[in-house]
């Protein structure tokens, strides 16, 4: 009894300095050491982390940077993007650079360090990091002005959307529906490509989506790229306090979707149409289909590899009936890349190239839960590859199908023999492309059979020709599941052979574990 009421003393008395020393940490420690920040232990920290990408100099030429876009930063200049003094202050807060540092710089290659470095070893990194553009001694003169922050409303919200559509001020870069399909080509100070962000995609925002945060973006305006201050008197689209917070409610509200893909939802479940399949991409219908979202990444296996993607995300949506299956892909991509067309070739790197789209599909669905070779089959596993391509001013776009059995085995075949057929459409920075197959074709050996209630491995491509990206250059997903779910009807009849294991399987347990008392008694 008294030993264990020890014991909870003994307990009572570390929680309650461990709270204390949390609290201590919270209240004193964090601002003791911004303001202590130790630049030669820095050095050694930038040495073994941060020279990769940056360069020993600071000038950003590190070994990683022909790789990347956006490039890493070259601290020499000394401009910072995602910073809360003016926008005519160059000297950003050593908090600025904290949190890009302990948090990374989402849709960039820049990490967050918060799990490899301690709080102090980032303040001593950041101090160091000040010291290549001569900072060390610089202290930021002006802050931006938040004001008094409007909460979110309707109301808010109807007044920054008129903003942000009004003489263009923000859909000229970012596009009607802010997904920043943009009305003309964009370069950063380095002569880098920038693509205006998809205001709809919050996880791409290098900062965050919060208000306050995009306040500050209109505020300051992000240096070094084209994205202008909305606060500076001299800009004829100048903005006031209040206006920017209407603003910022309004871009918070176009985000779709917090997370970016919905880890519960991967299978694409393909439901009955009742009656035909939807022949269009915008048919209503659609609306019912579970979408499924996936990450787009660049393709690095195959040569040319490549680095630099555009396009993030597909998602996909399929119905079938009792002769075809329906896919309908939708992806953004900030332009439609027509070879020919004026103003595609004035925004994307010229010369651009078609937009495209590829569905990739076993030829035989596995038994087991076996996905074919990630990169187009291989021997034993060749897949169907259905690949769109968006057309130019003089030929329209096409439907190609073609057999893989890895990367340097591709047969050409023809799509129309197989029934493969194409619908697409592009919209404010959204295309939409539709594929439609017969579930069964003439040519079992080399085309895919499709079957009720089997899982079938399915994997994506997409090309964005205003980024450079043709034949192998391209982003991928890897491979998914589909299922075609079994129409209603049809449904008892599993349910039934189901229950008829379960029965089995009990009875067959049931003998068992007689005969085994049977031999126990005996
Ligand atoms: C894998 C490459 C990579 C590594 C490693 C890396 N960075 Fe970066 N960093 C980047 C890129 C790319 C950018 C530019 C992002 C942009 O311009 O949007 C960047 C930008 C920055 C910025 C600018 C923030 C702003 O608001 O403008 C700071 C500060 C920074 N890095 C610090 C560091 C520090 C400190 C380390 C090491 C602890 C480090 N980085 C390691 C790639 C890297
Ligand atoms: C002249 C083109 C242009 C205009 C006009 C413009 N932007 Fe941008 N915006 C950009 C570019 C380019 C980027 C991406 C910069 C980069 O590479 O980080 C960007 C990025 C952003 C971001 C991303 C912030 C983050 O944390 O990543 C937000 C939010 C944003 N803009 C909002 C707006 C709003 C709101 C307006 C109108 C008030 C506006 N922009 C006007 C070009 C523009």
């Amino acid at each position: 009894m008294n030993n264990s009421g020890n014991a909870m003393r003994k307990i009572n008395q570390l929680m309650i300095r461990l709270l204390g020393a949390m609290l201590a940490m919270l209240f004193t420690v964090a601002p003791a050491i911004a303001a202590s920040g130790d630049a030669e232990n820095g050095k050694i920290i930038y040495e073994k982390r941060c020279i990769w990408c940056h360069g020993g100099d600071g000038d950003g030429s590190g070994a990683a940077e022909k790789f990347l876009n956006p490039p890493p930063r070259n601290f020499e200049d000394g401009q910072y993007k995602f910073k809360t003094t003016g926008f005519d202050d160059m000297v950003p807060n050593d908090e600025d650079n904290f949190r890009m540092v302990r948090d990374g710089m989402p849709g960039t290659a820049m990490p967050g360090w918060k799990a490899l470095l301690s709080e102090q070893e980032m303040w001593d990194v950041v101090q160091y990091v000040k010291t290549f553009a001569g900072y060390e001694e610089e202290k930021p003169e002006t802050q931006i002005d938040y004001g008094t922050q409007i909460p979110t409303s309707p109301e808010s919200i109807a007044a920054g959307k008129k903003l942000f559509e009004d003489g263009d001020r923000c859909v000229e870069c970012h596009g009607k529906a802010g997904k920043g399909s943009a009305t003309k080509s964009l370069k950063g100070d380095y002569k880098e490509r920038t693509w205006p962000r998809n205001l709809t995609k919050p996880w791409t925002f290098r900062a965050s989506n919060d208000p306050k945060d995009i306040f500050s973006r209109i505020s300051t305006g992000i240096p070094g790229t084209q994205m202008p201050s909305f606060a500076d008197p001299k800009s004829k689209k100048k903005l006031s306090i209040e206006e920017r917070w209407n603003v910022a409610n309004y871009v918070v509200s176009l985000a779709k979707t917090k997370e970016v893909v919905d880890a519960e939802n991967t299978v694409i479940k393909a439901e009955v149409a009742e009656g035909d399949l939807p022949a269009t991409t915008d048919d209503e219908r659609w609306d019912q289909a579970v979408p499924s979202t996936f990450l787009l990444v660049p393709q690095i296996i195959g040569k040319p590899r490549f680095f630099k993607p555009s396009n993030d995300t597909i998602t996909v949506r399929a119905m079938y009936n009792d002769k075809a299956v329906a896919l309908l892909l939708e992806w953004d991509d900030r332009s439609k890349s027509i070879p020919g067309d004026e103003l595609a070739e004035k925004i994307g790197d010229s010369p651009i190239s078609e937009d495209g789209v590829a569905v990739q599909l076993p030829v035989v669905i596995p038994t087991e839960m076996e996905k074919p070779y990630w990169g187009m089959g291989d021997a034993t596993h060749p897949v169907n590859i259905w690949q769109w391509k968006s057309g130019t001013t003089k030929a329209p776009e096409t439907i190609a199908l073609s057999n893989a059995m890895g990367f340097a085995t591709i047969e050409k075949r023809d799509a129309a023999a197989s029934g493969l057929q194409i619908k697409s459409s592009y919209d404010n920075g959204t295309w939409r492309v539709l594929f439609t197959r017969p579930l069964s074709t003439d040519d079992a050996e080399k085309d895919l059979q499709f079957a009720e209630g089997r899982f079938i491995p399915v994997a994506f491509a997409a090309w964005d020709g205003s980024n450079s990206e043709s034949g192998s250059k391209h982003t991928m997903t890897t491979w998914y599941w589909m299922l075609l779910k079994p129409a209603p009807s049809s449904m008892p009849l599993a349910i039934a052979v189901l229950v008829m294991g379960l029965l089995l399987g009990g009875l067959m347990w049931w003998a068992r574990s007689a005969a085994a008392k049977d031999t126990e008694n005996a």
